[in-house]
C-alpha cells in the first residue's frame, strides 16, 4: 500500500473530536519490532515536499506541558548540507583544531549521509508554570515521534547529536540562538537493509512496584 500525505486524515483543528484510542494490532507490531536506521543504512530518496511536511507535522504532535511549543524544526537537504558541513569543517580548520585533510573532507560530508536531516532544536519559552526540564521532555518527545512518522511513510531514521551539537559556534552557523539547544539531528532516507536487533534493557529490570 502507498501512504501519501493525503492517506492521512486532515489536521484537526482546535475542539474537534477526536477518535478514542481502540486496539490495533499494526500499531503495536511497529511498536514492538521498531528500530533506527543505522546512518551508513540510509540513502535516497528521502522524505520531500508534502511527504516531509507530513512527517514534521504529525512529529510535532506530541505532549506539552502549557501548549508551549518549545522547539523547531531546521532542514538540511540537497545542496545546503554540503554547505553547511564545509560551515563547520571551516570551523574546526580556523580554530586550528583539525587539520587533517581527510577528517575535514569527512567533516564537509557530515549531513551527506542522509538525503534529508532535520534539526530538532529546543527554543525554551519563559514560563512561571512549565519548568525548562518538562519542556526538554517535549523536546526529546518530537524527535522520537518525528522517527516513527517517518517510519509509517517507509522512510528510516536515526537520532544523532554527534559533537555538532554540543558546540556553540557550530550551532550558531546552523541558527540557533545562545538560549537554544539541539536536542537532535534525525537523519532520514531509505533504508538499504533491514535492522537487526540491538541489546536492550528489558522493561522489567526497570520495574519496581512502589509499596509502603
Ligand atoms: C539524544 C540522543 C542522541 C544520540 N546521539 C548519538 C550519537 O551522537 N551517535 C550515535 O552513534 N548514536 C547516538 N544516539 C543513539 C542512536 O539514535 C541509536 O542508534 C539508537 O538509540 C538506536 O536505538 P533504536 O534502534 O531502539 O531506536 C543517540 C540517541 C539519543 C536518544
Amino acid at each position: 500500500m502507498t501512504i501519501t500525505p493525503r492517506t492521512l486524515p486532515p489536521p484537526p483543528v482546535e475542539n474537534d473530536l477526536l477518535p478514542e484510542p481502540s486496539p490495533d494490532a499494526a500499531f503495536l507490531a511497529r511498536l514492538a519490532l521498531r528500530r533506527s536506521t543505522k546512518v551508513a543504512h540510509l540513502t535516497s530518496p528521502g522524505p520531500e515536499g508534502e511527504t516531509l511536511d507530513a512527517i514534521l507535522r504529525l512529529g510535532a504532535r506530541v505532549p506539552d506541558h502549557g501548549k508551549l511549543g518549545p522547539w523547531r524544526f531546521i532542514i538540511l537537504s540537497g545542496d545546503n548540507r554540503h554547505a553547511f558541513g564545509k560551515k563547520i569543517a571551516g570551523l574546526l580548520s580556523d580554530r586550528g583544531q583539525v587539520k587533517d585533510a581527510e577528517r575535514l573532507a569527512q567533516e564537509e560530508g557530515r549531513f551527506l549521509r542522509a538525503p534529508v536531516v532535520v534539526a530538532i532544536v529546543f527554543s525554551p519559552v519563559e514560563s512561571p508554570k512549565v519548568p525548562e526540564w518538562e519542556q526538554v521532555l517535549s523536546a526529546g518527545a518530537v524527535c522520537y515521534n518525528l522517527l516513527l512518522a517517518a517510519n509509517g511513510f517507509g522512510y528510516g531514521g536515526c537520532w544523532l547529536s554527534e559533537w555538532v551539537a554540543y558546540d556553540r559556534d557550530a550551532l550558531a552557523l546552523l541558527g540557533l540562538s545562545p538560549q537554544e539547544k539541539l536536542a537532535g539531528l534525525v537523519y532520514l532516507g531509505t533504508p538499504t537493509e533491514a535492522p537487526m536487533e540491538r541489546p536492550r534493557p528489558t522493561a522489567a529490570s526497570r520495574v519496581t512496584h512502589w509499596q509502603p
